[in-house]
C-alpha cells in the first residue's frame, strides 16, 4: 500500500498566519504540522509516500523532509497541484505514483491521539473499494464544518452529507481514508461542486452507493488543525500534553 499525504489548499481559515507559509508547516508542539502525518503512516506501515501540496511554499517540504530517510520513510515523492482544485483533485495527481495498488489518504491538518495502524491493517485484509475513519462529535456546530454519514439501523453507512447544515449523525468523517486503486478513474469521473472542489465526499458516496465502503471508529483524541484558529491551538495543546499516534 501506498500513502499520498495532501498538504496543497490555501489555508484561508489561518489567515493571516498561511499568507507566509503552508499550514502544514506550521508548528504543532515541537515538529511542524506534516511531520505529525509522516509518523501516522510510518507507524502504519506505510513508507512509500507521495506529498502533494501547492501554493508558494511547496519548495519548503523539500527543505524539511528531503528524501524522507530520517522520518522512517525509504522512497519521498512531491506533487504538485497547480490550484487548489479539491481534495479528490489533489489525490487524482498520485495516479502514476500509486502504480496499481491502493493508498491510504491521509489530510495532512488531521493529527490524531492513537495510531492508525488497526485500520490500515483492516484494508490490507480486504483491500477493496474504500474504508474511511469516523470519530464521534457532539456539537452540530462542529459537525457543520466536516463530512457527516447517515448510518441505516444495521450501523451500515448508507451516506455522507459534506459540510451539513442539519448533521444527522454525531459522526465526523476525519481526513483519513484507504481505497483501492479503482478511485483513479472515480475521480475522472467527478465534476466540481459548489465551492469550485473535486470532493473526496462525492468519492466516498461513490463506493458507498457500491456497497464497497467499510469504516473504523476512531479511539481517542482527534483534531482537524486547519478548522480554525481555536482547533489549530486544541490541537497544540493536546499534543504537547499527551502525544500522538500512539499504540
Ligand atoms: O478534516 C476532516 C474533513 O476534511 C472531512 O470531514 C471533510 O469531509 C473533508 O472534505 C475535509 O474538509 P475540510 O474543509 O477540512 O477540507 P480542507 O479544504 O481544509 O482540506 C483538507 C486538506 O486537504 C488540507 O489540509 C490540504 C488538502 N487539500 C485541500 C484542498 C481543497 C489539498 O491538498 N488540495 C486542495 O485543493
Amino acid at each position: 500500500m501506498k500513502g499520498v499525504l495532501l498538504a496543497g489548499g490555501t489555508g484561508s481559515r489561518l489567515h493571516p498566519l498561511t499568507r507566509i507559509t503552508n499550514k502544514h508547516l506550521l508548528p504543532i508542539y515541537d515538529r511542524p504540522m506534516i511531520n505529525w502525518s509522516i509518523e501516522a503512516a510510518v507507524r502504519a506501515g506505510v513508507t512509500d509516500i507521495m506529498l502533494v501540496s501547492g501554493g508558494h511554499h511547496a519548495g519548503e517540504f523539500l527543505r524539511l523532509l528531503g528524501n524522507g530517510h530520517e522520518f522512517g520513510i525509504d522512497r519521498l515523492s512531491y506533487g504538485y497541484q497547480e490550484k487548489p482544485g479539491g481534495i479528490a483533485e489533489a489525490l487524482g495527481l498520485a495516479e502514476r505514483f500509486a502504480g496499481g495498488e491502493p493508498v491510504l489518504v491521509m489530510l495532512a491538518d488531521n493529527v490524531m491521539e492513537h495510531s492508525i495502524k488497526p485500520m490500515v491493517d483492516a484494508f490490507r485484509d480486504h483491500p477493496v473499494g474504500g474504508r474511511i475513519l469516523l470519530t464521534p462529535v457532539e456539537e452540530d456546530e462542529h459537525l457543520r464544518h466536516l463530512g457527516v454519514p447517515t448510518f441505516d439501523d444495521g450501523g451500515k453507512v448508507v451516506g455522507i452529507v459534506e459540510k451539513p447544515e442539519h448533521p444527522q449523525s454525531k459522526f465526523g468523517v476525519t481526513g483519513i481514508y484507504c481505497y483501492d486503486n479503482s478511485v483513479f478513474d472515480v475521480i475522472k469521473t467527478l465534476v466540481p461542486s459548489g465551492r469550485g472542489e473535486l470532493e473526496i465526499t462525492d468519492v466516498n458516496n461513490h463506493y458507498i452507493g457500491l456497497g464497497l465502503m467499510a469504516y473504523d471508529v476512531l479511539d481517542g483524541f482527534w483534531g482537524d488543525a486547519g478548522e480554525s484558529i481555536d482547533a489549530y491551538y486544541t490541537v497544540n495543546d493536546y499534543v504537547r500534553n499527551h502525544g500522538a499516534n500512539k499504540d
